[in-house]
């Protein structure tokens, strides 16, 4: 079931580093490709080649040390991963992440990666309930961290409390969730129609007006639909992303264009999502040839451009539409706004102005906004998971039986 996914199995130095080694194989069972990472301390505890017999992979413990024959460094491999496992998850581990603290091979590997990371703390039981720790891991689940919870039980120690290492079946139960999207059976054969990037909106031919669009969102939830077992067309504004495996990209380069490929597709698409920046103007004139340099100033009139989504939404029929809102400073008001005029279902709003959100970034933070009032509100994810949670507040809206 996991042909095809990547993770990454971060070892540390807790007593249950044992049951890890069971996990790995579970994981190598399931078909999965598997890095295993240790602290040095886990090392101690566990020997590297057991790790490197089941996973069928060097096995890395030292930040530098000679790669021997291992081709992926340690951004490669961060970002190669579709899963972050770091079982069993010690305090210190837990800590040094909070802190940003990124001084050994794991620890920095987190730090790259914009893959999920899932947390399997085990230890003392008075350990697990220290404020410190506590207040480490809560920091950590704000910042879209996950953990698997530890269960009750006799600890290491012989004291019996909660801090014990669940089973690596429970383990890989919990990892898969993360690597099987949900709802595959819900999404197989539906038609989605999704708009990505920029436009360019010229004024001569080689001056335009665009945006710092980089296709990034939109192209992640078609992935997402199409991994869910979608049928998907995207029509793309200029980017430099690879076409989806799977996906019928439709490439434009203004929003006349764009809204053209999109009309033509509507009646196809049973879903429509719009992550593309349609720039809202351009030029009212095109001069066929460079526009020459003079002293002064140069004045471009601009008009505005069809608004897709609008006319989406008037058209709208049965479908369920899902729009976008790049918005500066707080955001809901007015994507609450566009969701009634635009006649949404659904409004992702993103505060573009906020590090590591919106344009061009690997990651994104942004709050879904229903009819009916309801708001989701995420933590910063990477682009992916964005997307997968946007598919889940779709999915959300079908009725059960529906299709
Ligand atoms: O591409 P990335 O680098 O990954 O960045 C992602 C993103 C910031 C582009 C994305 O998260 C996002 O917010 N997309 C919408 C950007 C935008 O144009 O927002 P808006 O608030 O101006 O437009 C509202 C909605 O109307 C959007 O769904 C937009 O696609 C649509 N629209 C806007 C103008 C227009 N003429 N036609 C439209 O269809």
């Amino acid at each position: 079931m996991l042909a095809g996914k990547t993770v990454v199995v971060g070892v540390t130095g807790g007593i249950a580093a044992y049951k890890a080694v069971e996990v790995v194989s579970r994981l190598r069972q399931q078909g999965a490709e598997v890095y295993v990472i240790m602290t040095r301390s886990a090392a101690r505890l566990v020997a590297p080649i057991t790790f490197r017999t089941l996973s069928n992979n060097p096995v890395v413990t030292e930040l530098f040390e000679e790669p021997k024959n291992w081709n992926v460094e340690h951004i490669a491999l961060a970002e190669r991963a579709d899963l972050f496992l770091i079982v069993p998850a010690t305090a210190n581990i837990i800590g040094k992440v909070a802190n940003g603290i990124a001084d050994d091979f794991l620890s920095t590997t987190i730090m790259a990666t914009v893959a999920p990371v899932l947390f399997a703390p085990a230890m003392n039981f008075h350990m697990y309930e220290n404020p410190i720790f506590q207040i480490n891991k809560r920091r950590l689940e704000g910042l879209g961290y996950h953990f698997l919870e530890p269960e009750y039980g006799r600890l290491a120690s012989g004291a019996v409390g909660r801090g014990r290492l669940p089973e690596p079946e429970a383990i890989v139960a919990e990892a898969m969730r993360f690597l099987l999207p949900a709802g595959t059976a819900a999404w197989k054969g539906r038609r989605v129609l999704v708009t990505a990037g920029p436009t360019r909106e010229y004024f001569d031919p080689v001056r335009f007006i665009s945006n710092p669009s980089s296709g990034k969102m939109g192209y992640e939830v078609a992935e997402a639909a199409r991994r869910r077992g979608a049928e998907v067309r995207l029509v793309s504004g200029p980017t430099s992303l690879p076409a989806p495996t799977g996906v019928s990209v439709f490439a434009t380069e203004t929003a006349q264009e764009m809204y053209e490929r999109v009309m033509e597709n509507l009646n196809w698409a049973e879903v429509v999502v719009k992550a593309a920046a349609v720039a809202d103007y351009r030029p009212v004139h095109f001069s066929p040839e460079k526009v020459k340099k003079t002293e002064g100033n140069l004045v471009v009139e601009l008009e505005r451009t069809p608004d897709i989504l609008q006319e989406v939404g008037r058209q709208k029929g049965g479908r369920l539409l899902v729009g976008f809102a790049a918005e500066t400073g707080e955001p809901l008001e007015k994507a609450r706004l566009k969701l009634e005029r635009k006649n949404l279902d659904l409004i992702v709003a993103n505060d573009v102005t906020q590090p590591g959100v919106g344009f061009g970034a690997e990651t994104n933070q942004v709050k879904i906004l229903f009819r009916d009032g309801r708001i989701v509100e995420l933590p910063l994810l990477s682009k992916r998971e964005v997307a997968e949670r946007i598919l889940d507040a779709v999915q959300g809206l079908w009725e059960p039986g529906d299709k």
